[in-house]
Order: C-alpha cells, then sequence, then structure tokens
C-alpha cells in the first residue's frame, strides 16, 4: 500500500463520500439494518450515526484498508452499539455461513476488484431471510453520460482507490445471485452525474 491509499485517500474519501446528497442516501438505507449487520467496506464509518439502535444487535464493520480504519476511530469509539472490525476484503469474509442478518452496503461494490466473489461471500453469510441493503452509485441511464462514464473510468480508478464510474449496479448483484426486491434509482443533486448515478433497495 503506498503513501497516497494510505494517508491522503482516505481523507479524500471521506470528504467526498460525506456530502449532503450521499448522507441523505445513508439515511434511507441504514436505519432498515437490524439484528446482526454485516457492513462491507465501512471506510471511514460515515454509516454508524444513522444504524437503529432499538433494532441493531451488533455490526462486524468489514475494511480492509488500515487507513480507512484508521480514519474511522472516533466515529467507531463513539457507536452507541458493539462494532467489531473484520479487517480483511469482501472476497474474504471471515464469518460463518447464514451469521449475519443484515448486509449494508455502501459505495463499495463500485470499488471491490473481484465482485462475483464477494457477492458469493455475502450470500454465504446472509442468513436465509436477512437481507442486503445498498446504496451504490454506477452506470447511468443516458448514452452521453455513460460515454464520459466509461472514458473517465480509468483515470478515475488511480485517484479513488480503484472505484469503477460504469458498474451496472442491478446486473452485478443479480449476477451474484442476489434477488432484488426492491429498487429505486436517482442522479444525487449537486454532484456530477458521471459520479452521482445512485441505485438503492434491497435484495435477498
Ligand atoms: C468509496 S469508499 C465507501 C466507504 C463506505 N462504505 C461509505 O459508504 O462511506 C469504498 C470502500 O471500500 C473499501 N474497499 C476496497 N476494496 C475492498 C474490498 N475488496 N472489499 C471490501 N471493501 C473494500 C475501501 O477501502 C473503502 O473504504
Amino acid at each position: 500500500m503506498g503513501l497516497y491509499e494510505d494517508y491522503i485517500l482516505p481523507h479524500v474519501i471521506h470528504a467526498a463520500c460525506g456530502g449532503a446528497p450521499v448522507t441523505k442516501q445513508r439515511q434511507k438505507i441504514v436505519p432498515r439494518a437490524e439484528g446482526r449487520v454485516l457492513e462491507i467496506g465501512m471506510g471511514s464509518g460515515l454509516n454508524i450515526p444513522f444504524y437503529d439502535t432499538d433494532k441493531v444487535e451488533m455490526v462486524w464493520g468489514l475494511e480492509p484498508s488500515e487507513g480507512m480504519r484508521r480514519k474511522a476511530r472516533n466515529r467507531v469509539k463513539a457507536a452507541p452499539f458493539s462494532l467489531q472490525w473484520l479487517g480483511l476484503p469482501g472476497e474474504q469474509i471471515p464469518l460463518d455461513a447464514n451469521s449475519a442478518d443484515t448486509i449494508v452496503l455502501t459505495y463499495t461494490l463500485c470499488t471491490i476488484p473481484d465482485w462475483n466473489a464477494a457477492l458469493q461471500q455475502m450470500r454465504r453469510v446472509l442468513k436465509p431471510g436477512g437481507k442486503l441493503l445498498f446504496s451504490e452509485h454506477g452506470k447511468a441511464p443516458d448514452e452521453a453520460i455513460r460515454r464520459w462514464q466509461n472514458r473517465i473510468n480509468p483515470y478515475w480508478g488511480k485517484m479513488a482507490g480503484g472505484c469503477h464510474l460504469n458498474r451496472d449496479i442491478p446486473a452485478l448483484l443479480t449476477a451474484g445471485g442476489f434477488k432484488i426486491k426492491e429498487i429505486e434509482s436517482i442522479y444525487m443533486p449537486s454532484m456530477p452525474k458521471i459520479a452521482g448515478f445512485t441505485y438503492w433497495g434491497y435484495a435477498d
């Protein structure tokens, strides 16, 4: 891990993911989590304030980047529920099968290198009847925006920790074995359209 990824990128990601439109998206998804929750790519812990403590038993925060875990330290300390770090990537979830009631996936599927392996792992650890709650940016519906997403994607990934602008989120979830039960999408306001098309909902 280089100096940029370890010391600068966590601040960049925290700022980019902490804006008002993204925060509004978190509020639509995170309070729906219940029971034993696995958050994939917890980052700087921006979802922590939005968990409903009456519904959440505990949270596993899976986050492979030490720099991101460092950036999350204060929010983790202040978490009003038991939170356990898992310092591994989504492709290697170190939990038993059927251990999570809810999986929370926000703005991370864009970044996971082997998204299919990670989704297989999520399926393995999600209990029957459990829910995968997601809010993820990706492939835009407009051809002109999609062209720009495809053009900029290789450079964007280098600056943004491997984030892809153009992943087809519903198609990835379905290919990974999930059934989408509810989905909505919007261009988040006050954000560049290439990075702001968000899909949210739940799958099982
Ligand atoms: C754009 S950030 C989003 C962070 C957080 N989910 C949020 O909503 O603020 C993407 C996160 O995915 C993490 N990540 C990168 N590769 C990953 C992998 N293979 N598995 C799980 N998370 C990964 C990054 O370290 C980073 O914290």
